[in-house]
């Protein structure tokens, strides 16, 4: 097969793309290779039915859409086929668009339905935040993969994810779709959930396929502000943002999406240095590239591109397969070609991995759902106990002053249930739980009631409505089932709060469910300030004077502003969004049939004014460990609240015996780190352990601790075990600015080994050359 060579093809370049082709081919990943069926289809495709390919059609009335291309899309499915459609979810409608390409348009080609299954399709797990505080890469490619199951038995062939960015701005909204902060937890998970979304090999049976975004650097935008843009230099670009995007491709991810924002000045959807240099030149990726939904035509609007052809050429000539439901491909690209400024071999580069995706799935074999099954596939019993377990594996401890987590529901008579939240369903599945097809989903009230049974009286008090000042624009697209809580007026918010503090006052305990509702996280949704927002911080404030123990369980994208609960509430739950099965995982932890062992992927905040924050930061010439200093501000600490990595158990771990194997090693080769963990209180649990190192100089600073493995292990009490880890030049090299290229430098080294990023037990060695 040929590169995807779109535009730019100076003579010069010539014995380079090939000799790059060469080597590119010998480890071609299994999506990328060519077939016969690829090729025949390819030879007798007309340059509109490739276009055709490359274009993803609305799968529901946009009016740019129309606009731009004057046809509705189903008469392009009817014509010329279609390489996929955007947000079609129901079977019949899948049915039906299926038989209009396959038995209508000339060459039969499927469609590849595309959907974001962010986090389950039915059966909704935690949102990815949540799985990553999970540190268990094994659960969350188990969940994907019953996502992927469940998806593929109603029609989606293609899923939007992982969603893979690095987020260390809690005020981006989209935080909540990625594993946070750090480029190696980052790494370990969109592994993880490509392998749990493809399956073992491209095209497995009951599996979709993945496509990691958003390519590259939209969780850096300016201000936290959601499409803004990112200015990231090329250092930061190769050390922290590429990583999970390098290790989605490594797994064989059969495609990316390019971001909506700026890059350095170059929107991504048309950076060539981002979608070729990068993935095709430096990473050799051979599978396809399709944009954010209409961020081709958005090429003009960023003031990039100068008009529609000028984006098509653009996006084109930048390496960009597939137009996401802007029709911008499908207008222009035609014209490009016949006018000789595409060559017809690049079309058919950009259109070859799309055909082979088709082909690898399957789709030319069974393109159409078979409806008697999907039920029974979505109602797996096995689905919901995996989505239990991931809410139990995946909630933070925060905090539990004289362990009055967990409750003992055999001591309790009355519970308080209080808060905005507390009896949400829709609002614990977050944005994309939302859109696809839920399944039912169980309130943290509900799952408390279930559990406590009749021995336990339960009262529920709403508490005021929460909402956002600015409204969503997604509440008013018919895919998005979620709404804000309605508006109240003061005296009605007000009385809300006076009943919530009489319920407290009636029970032994309030259990207070806070934070955010769905549409105040994800895409269009960021926030100037994390504060406990629209009158829910003095709930918990009231809720608290009542002198009742109090447990704070928090539902949301990010972390939030938290610090007087830090102090006066006596235990914090984390439990983001939970997904359909959350009130009851929430409950197992609550009630401690569950320990837990979450731990937070991202620095938490202690106040909105810190952000952006993240622990692998370098060293300033007054460090925060230097005796006469402790902050950088003069109004907060710089620390966080509680810093990356963190989480607590209701056992206690201990950590001794840090070893590395050698104290010198060659540049180039390995070493050992060994540490013993011991659960050393009264029940079983998991700890997770986390390896962090330093190099100590260099050619570039390098940051204070970076995180460079991790295993989450279950310890009965008492028990003690010797954790090993690796550290090789895949672990110690690093991008370096001054040297262009990465390196591994004969240096000093610290290592540390513990529960979270401040762990203090310490060891150290040299790479010598
Ligand atoms: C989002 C993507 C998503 C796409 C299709 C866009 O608005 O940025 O993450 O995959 O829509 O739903």
């Amino acid at each position: 097969m040929t590169f995807l060579r779109p535009s730019d093809p100076a003579p010069r370049l010539l014995f380079r793309r090939i000799a790059v082709a060469m080597v590119a081919t010998l480890c071609l990943p299994a999506w990328a290779q060519v077939s016969p069926k690829a090729n025949d289809l390819l030879r007798q495709m007309t340059l509109e039915e490739k276009i055709a390919q490359l274009s993803q059609l609305p799968g529901f009335p946009i009016a740019e859409f129309k606009e731009q291309v004057g046809v509705p899309p189903e008469e392009i499915a009817r014509k010329y086929g279609a390489g996929s459609v955007l947000w079609v979810s129901d079977p019949k409608e899948i049915n039906r668009w299926q038989h209009i390409a396959v038995d209508e348009s000339r060459l039969h080609i499927p469609i590849m339905f595309g959907l974001d299954v962010i986090h389950g399709y039915h059966t909704i797990f935690p949102s990815p935040i949540a799985m990553a505080s999970s540190w268990d890469p094994k659960m969350v490619e188990s969940a994907q993969a019953v996502a992927a199951r469940e998806a593929r038995a109603a029609g989606i062939a293609w899923t939007f994810g992982p969603m893979v960015d690095i987020a260390r701005d809690a005020r981006w909204g989209r935080m909540v779709e990625g594993a946070g902060e750090d480029p190696y937890l980052g790494a370990a998970m969109a592994r993880a959930q490509v392998l749990g979304f493809q399956g073992p090999q491209p095209g497995a049976p009951e599996h979709v396929l993945a496509c990691v975004k958003h390519f590259a650097g939209y969780g850096a935008a300016d201000g936290g502000r959601d499409y803004d843009s990112s200015y990231i230099p090329e250092e930061e670009m190769w050390n922290v943002y590429l990583p999970p995007f390098k290790a989605a491709a490594d797994a064989g991810v059969g495609s990316f999406m390019s971001a909506y924002m700026d890059l350095n000045d170059v929107p991504a959807s048309g950076n060539r240095w981002l979608l070729h240099d990068v993935l095709r030149d430096a990473w050799h990726y051979q599978g396809f590239v399709v944009s954010d939904a209409n961020a081709v035509h958005s090429l003009i609007v960023h003031g990039y591109a100068r008009d529609g052809r000028d984006a098509a050429q653009k996006a084109f000539g930048a390496g960009l397969n597939m137009d996401m439901a802007s029709g911008t491909y499908l207008k222009y690209l035609a014209a490009e070609v016949q006018q000789g400024r595409i060559a017809m071999q690049q079309i058919d580069d950009a259109v070859l991995p799309i055909l082979e995706a088709k082909i690898k799935l399957g789709l030319f074999e069974h393109p159409f759902v078979d409806e008697s099954r999907i039920e029974q596939v979505l109602n797996a019993p096995e689905h919901a106990r995996l989505a239990r377990q991931a809410v139990t594996r995946s909630v933070v401890l925060l905090r539990n002053e004289q362990k009055l987590l967990p409750l003992d529901k055999t001591r309790i008579k009355s519970m308080a249930v209080i808060g905005p939240l507390a009896d949400a369903q829709l609002d614990l599945l977050d944005m994309w739980g939302a859109i696809v097809k839920p399944g039912p989903t169980v309130s943290i009230l509900q799952g408390i009631k279930d559990k406590v049974g009749d021995a336990v009286r339960v009262e529920f008090a709403h508490g005021p409505n929460i909402r956002r000042d600015v409204p969503s624009f997604f509440e008013n697209v018919p895919m998005f089932t979620i709404k804000e809580q309605p508006k109240q007026t003061s005296e009605e918010a007000h009385k809300a709060l006076d009943d919530a503090v009489a319920a407290a006052k009636r029970s032994d305990v309030a259990v207070v469910v806070l934070g955010e509702i769905a549409l105040m996280s994800g895409e269009a949704a960021s926030r100037s300030s994390l504060n406990l927002s629209g009158g829910q911080e003095e709930l918990l404030e009231a809720v608290a004077a009542t002198g009742k123990p109090v447990v704070l369980v928090l539902v949301n994208g990010r972390p939030l502003e938290i610090s007087w609960a830090a102090e006066h509430v006596p235990a914090i739950l984390e439990a983001w969004y939970p997904g359909s099965q959350g009130g009851i995982g929430v409950a197992d932890v609550l009630f401690g049939d569950a320990n837990p062992a979450g731990h937070l992927p991202v620095s938490w905040p202690r106040s909105t004014g810190q952000l952006p924050l993240y622990y692998n930061h370098n060293r300033t010439q007054r460090p925060e460990d230097a005796p006469d200093f402790t902050s950088r501000y003069w109004d907060v600490l710089t620390s966080p609240l509680y810093p990356f990595g963190y989480g607590l158990s209701y056992t206690t771990f201990s950590f001794d015996n840090l070893k590395t194997s050698k104290t010198e090693a060659k540049v180039g080769t390995s070493l050992d780190v060994s540490v013993d963990v011991s659960n050393t209180g009264s029940r079983a649990g998991d700890a997770v352990v986390q390896l962090y190192i330093h190099q100590r100089a260099g050619s570039a600073s390098r940051p204070v601790r970076q995180l460079k493995g991790f295993q989450r292990v279950n310890l009965a009490p008492g028990a003690k075990q010797t954790i090993h880890f690796t550290l090789g030049p895949d672990e110690l090299r690093f991008w370096s600015p001054p040297r262009k290229e990465w390196v591994v430098e004969p240096e000093q080294f610290d290592v540390w080994a513990g529960e979270d990023s401040t762990a203090k037990l310490h060891a150290e060695f040299r790479l010598t050359p």
